[in-house]
């Protein structure tokens, strides 16, 4: 089957995850990059990615993710995150995108916070620990570079307060041992898209994390195009095959490319 259903008009959803930015350079998450020494102990991502690691050890947990964004702020977008912002121009309110990166490249690539849920949380930004308000701040130009390894200055521990309370501050990101949101990751507004696209592109991503998973199986049931580029087999691009739909088997950015030209009708 040819990508034509692309043209046809509808919402079309783009759902991203770590495989579009390996082209910029950014390691996956479960790579061998991953892991973060504190102390004598080797602490594997998903262990220092949760809210109970953040309050056994602050300052380490932030000190690793000021390294993480200090990587993703070096990175550039590519022609995969290029290419989507094509889309949005092409489909307008016809487009959204969500993605599991919190790495900020489609919004600097120039998608638009209106059509793009980042439903894990964006690392440049943080928020009070405690919750005492929803509000999330840049961290602006603060705390870069910082190296592997670095320690947080007792200085640099100062600012990381919230600005309202004077509390800790967090990393705006979703951790392991915490639940979606729609306050902080549009969690209801992303299930009900899902059920009303015509298409979902499925990008880079293993099929790890519940919520892109459910808006595959709801787009699924309701009869929705589906299309998965990742050059290895995934749950979605088993699910696409099932439901006559494509696999890609290419890098996000040849499939991505491949796509805005059969949204043109190409
Ligand atoms: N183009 C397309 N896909 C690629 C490319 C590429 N150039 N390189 C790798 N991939 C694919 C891999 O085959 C893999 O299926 O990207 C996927 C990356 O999988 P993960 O590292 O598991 O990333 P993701 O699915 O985004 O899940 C990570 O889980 O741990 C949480 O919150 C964390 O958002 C993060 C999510």
């Amino acid at each position: 089957m040819s990508l034509q259903r692309m043209s046809q008009p509808g919402l079309r959803i783009f759902s991203t995850g770590a495989g579009i930015s390996a082209e910029s350079g950014i390691p996956t998450f479960r790579g061998e990059e991953g892991y973060w020494t504190v102390g004598a102990k080797e602490y594997h991502p998903q262990e220092l990615a949760t809210h109970y690691a953040f309050t056994q050890m602050p300052a380490e947990v932030w000190a690793w993710y000021l390294y993480r964004r200090a990587v993703c702020r070096a990175a550039q977008p590519n022609t995969g995150h290029l290419a989507l912002v094509e889309a949005e121009k092409l489909l307008g309110d016809q487009f959204l995108l969500v993605t599991q990166n919190v790495d900020g490249l489609h919004l600097r690539a120039g998608n638009s916070p209106g059509r793009t849920f980042e439903v894990h949380g964006n690392i440049d930004y943080f928020r009070c620990a405690e919750n005492c308000t929803p509000e999330h701040y840049p961290l602006g130009e603060g705390f870069l570079p910082f190296a592997k390894g670095q320690k947080l200055s007792p200085e640099q521990q100062a600012l990381l307060r919230c600005p309202r309370c004077g509390t800790w501050a967090r990393p705006h990101v979703l951790w392991f041992d915490e639940c979606y949101n729609e306050e902080h990751f549009r969690y209801d507004s992303s299930r009900s898209a899902a059920a009303k696209a015509v298409t979902l592109v499925s990008v880079g991503t293993s099929g790890a994390t519940n919520l892109p998973v459910q808006m595959g199986f709801i787009a699924a049931q309701r009869g929705a195009f589906l299309v998965d580029i990742n050059p290895q087999p995934n749950p979605f691009s088993q699910l696409a095959e099932q439901q006559g739909g494509r696999w890609l088997r290419e890098s996000a950015s040849t499939g991505l490319v491949r796509v805005v030209k059969a949204i043109q009708g190409g």
